[in-house]
Formats: structure tokens, C-alpha cells, sequence
């Protein structure tokens, strides 16, 4: 097999791209401009519609096929306001693929899978791996526990083996890749590519703000913090002046951001209370959390919002990756893809003893 070959795994003919590389989603930064970025480049694009509205879905599918011809894939949760509405509008939209946590049952990938969408959940540990392959997806992510924003404790090195002796279809590795050695790494695993989420929100073409990603360039290892106080859930984010006001505030005082970061909530998304509850109920059921903790969960979309959308990270909060501490450029995508690909050929051919 050439080096060439060894880029040609099942992923590229399930998705349609060129290379085993995914564009992960990102909630308010896998907007249209990144997504059609990443899948122009020959990777394959997740739209963010976590952070959308039920009505803000299907135009910025139709936004991303105005900006290219390549397949392309939505990630959603089943906990968000409008969920079934959502799955409505992918299968209508029929976008080759779908990424979720763990919120579709055996039905909803049913009624994917019949549509022909790829499905292919995002997780975080061996047990769900296991149990979404029993409801039927096509292809697992797993996200190592460097990976950005809520992540598990699992290292990529030791959850990617685990879960690929474990199950039968292509899995994907997750969590701190960037560069060629990670890639050619990943695939010598055994995997079917690749995918990455804080490596494309620094890129030029991503649509975050400048004034946010200059926070990315500057960070080190150091200011890359895991807590579980902005939102009851491990969430990995950059270290900045909110979130060290939460790491020192009262339970009580996050309860109050709490609230008032659902009725601002509520207000951007058009969801009703009763929606909001029940949303905050389904994260509790699905996570083991207390009602409050799953009410924190509303911190999260509107202070990440505020720094992605907004351009104001002194006041918002940065999902990161650990691997933000040791980038420093901000290429575009053409340049990463292509920088990417020729770096692992050249080493996988090197091993191969060419
Ligand atoms: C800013 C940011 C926002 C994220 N938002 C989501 C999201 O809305 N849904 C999701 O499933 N994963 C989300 N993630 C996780 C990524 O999709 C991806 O799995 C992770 O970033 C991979 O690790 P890496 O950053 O080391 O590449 C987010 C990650 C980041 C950095």
C-alpha cells in the first residue's frame, strides 16, 4: 500500500471528502464560512446547530451549499428547544452526515440511516461507544479527554485502542490532533481518520472574531483550565477573567448567572420555559447531574456566545482544547489540509521504507 493509499480509508468513501480529516462542530463557530472552508479544503465539515434555533437550521444549511459543492455534515443534541424539529430539517436537508453526544435513540438513527445521513456519534468513553454502535450508527468519533469543551477523563492514546478493539465499524480519533504526525499516528492506530475542532477555529477562516482568537494564539499549556463549575459538566476552556470569577464564586451567586443566563437564553432561542425545562431535565437524566446543576447548563451558550459571536472574550467564556497551549498560527484551511496531508504521506511512506 502507498502512502497515498493509507489516506484513502472507509471515512473518505462514507463522507465524500478527499482526506480523513473532520472539521468537528463547534457551538457559534462551525458556522457556514468554516464549514464550507474545511470541506473546500478536502476535509468534511460539521455545522454547529446546537447553538441554532429549530428555524436557523435549515437556512444556514442552505447558506453552506451556497459556499460549496462538498458534502457536509450537522451536529445537534436531542436536548436543545426544536430537537425533533431539527431531525425533521437534516433529513429533509439530506446532508450526508450527522454528529451527536448521546441524545438520539434507535429510531431517530433508524429514521437517519433510512434517509441514507451517516451517522456518527462523539464520545467520550468505551460504554458509549458500545452502546451507540447497538442503536445502529455508522462510524464512532471518540474524543480523548484533551479534547475542547466538554470532554471525559480518558486520554486519546488510551481511549482510541480501547475503543477500536471493542467495535466493528470505522472510528475516528478525537481530541489534541493539529499536524501530519498525528494524523499518519492515529490511522498506524488503526483509525479511519482524524478530527479536529480547536485546530480549525484557529484557522483565518474561521468567522470567531479576532480580537477571540488572539486569546488562542497567546495561550500556553498553563491557561488551559477543566472545571465543572461554569455548567455542572467537565467543560475544558481558556483561562480568562470570567472564568475566574466562576471558579471563585458561591454556589449560590451561579445559581443567580444560572437563571438569568436561561432567561436570556430563552429570549435568543424562542424556547418556552416549559421547553427549557425539559431540556435541563433530559441533561440531568442522561448525565446523573442535580436539577441546579443541570440549570448551569445555560451558562455555557450565552457566555460562549459572547465571545464568538460578539468578539467580547474578556467578558464571555473559550471553549478550548489543550492543544490551543502549544498553537500559535492562524493558517487557512488550504494551508492546514495541505500541510497536513503532505506531512503524513511523507511519513507514513518513510515507515513504510520508501
Ligand atoms: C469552541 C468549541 C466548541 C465546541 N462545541 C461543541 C458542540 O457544540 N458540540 C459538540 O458535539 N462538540 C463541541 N466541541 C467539541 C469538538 O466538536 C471536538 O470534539 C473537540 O474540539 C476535539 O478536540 P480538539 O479541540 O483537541 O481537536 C467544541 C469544542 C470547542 C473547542
Amino acid at each position: 500500500m502507498t502512502a497515498h493509499d493509507a489516506l484513502n480509508t472507509p471515512l473518505v468513501g462514507m463522507l465524500g471528502c478527499r482526506y480523513p480529516i473532520v472539521q468537528t462542530a463547534m457551538g457559534w463557530v462551525a458556522r457556514p464560512e468554516l464549514v464550507a472552508a474545511s470541506c473546500n479544503a478536502g476535509a468534511f465539515g460539521f455545522l454547529a446547530a446546537a447553538s441554532l434555533s429549530a428555524d436557523e437550521v435549515g437556512p444556514s444549511i442552505d447558506r453552506v451549499r451556497e459556499l460549496t459543492d462538498r458534502p457536509f455534515g450537522v451536529n445537534f443534541h436531542m436536548f436543545q428547544p426544536g430537537a425533533a424539529r431539527i431531525v425533521d430539517t437534516i433529513i429533509a436537508a439530506k446532508v450526508r452526515a450527522v454528529s451527536f453526544g448521546r441524545g438520539p435513540d434507535k429510531n431517530i438513527i433508524r429514521r437517519f440511516r433510512d434517509a441514507g445521513i451517516v451517522c456518527m456519534p462523539t464520545v467520550g468513553a468505551l460504554r458509549h461507544a458500545q452502546k451507540m454502535v447497538e442503536i445502529g450508527v455508522d462510524a464512532i468519533t471518540i474524543q480523548g479527554g484533551e479534547g475542547g469543551g466538554h470532554t471525559g477523563s480518558v486520554p486519546t492514546t488510551l481511549l482510541l485502542p480501547q475503543v477500536l478493539d471493542a467495535v466493528k465499524v470505522p472510528v475516528i480519533a478525537a481530541g489534541g490532533f493539529f499536524d501530519g504526525r498525528g494524523l499518519a499516528a492515529a490511522l498506524a492506530y488503526g483509525a479511519a481518520g482524524v478530527a479536529m475542532g480547536t485546530r480549525f477555529l484557529m484557522t483565518r477562516d474561521c468567522p470567531v472574531p479576532e480580537v477571540t482568537k488572539s486569546r488562542y494564539v497567546g495561550a500556553g499549556l498553563d491557561d488551559i483550565v477543566l472545571t465543572t463549575r461554569l455548567d455542572g459538566l467537565q467543560h475544558r476552556l481558556l483561562r480568562n477573567e470570567v472564568l475566574s470569577e466562576v471558579e471563585n464564586a458561591g454556589s449560590l451567586s451561579l445559581l443567580v448567572s444560572a437563571l438569568k443566563n436561561a432567561w436570556l437564553l430563552k429570549q435568543r432561542t424562542g424556547a418556552s420555559v416549559a421547553e427549557l425545562v425539559a431540556a435541563a431535565r433530559g441533561m440531568q437524566r442522561e448525565s446523573g447531574l442535580s436539577f441546579g446543576q443541570a440549570l448551569m447548563a445555560a451558562n455555557s451558550p450565552v457566555l460562549i456566545e459572547r465571545s464568538m459571536i460578539q468578539g467580547r472574550p474578556a467578558e464571555g467564556v473559550m471553549s478550548t482544547g489543550m492543544v490551543a497551549g502549544i498553537l500559535g498560527d492562524l493558517p487557512s484551511c488550504d494551508e492546514l489540509i495541505a500541510r497536513m496531508v503532505d506531512d503524513a504521506q511523507q511519513r507514513l511512506h518513510r515507515l513504510a521504507g520508501g
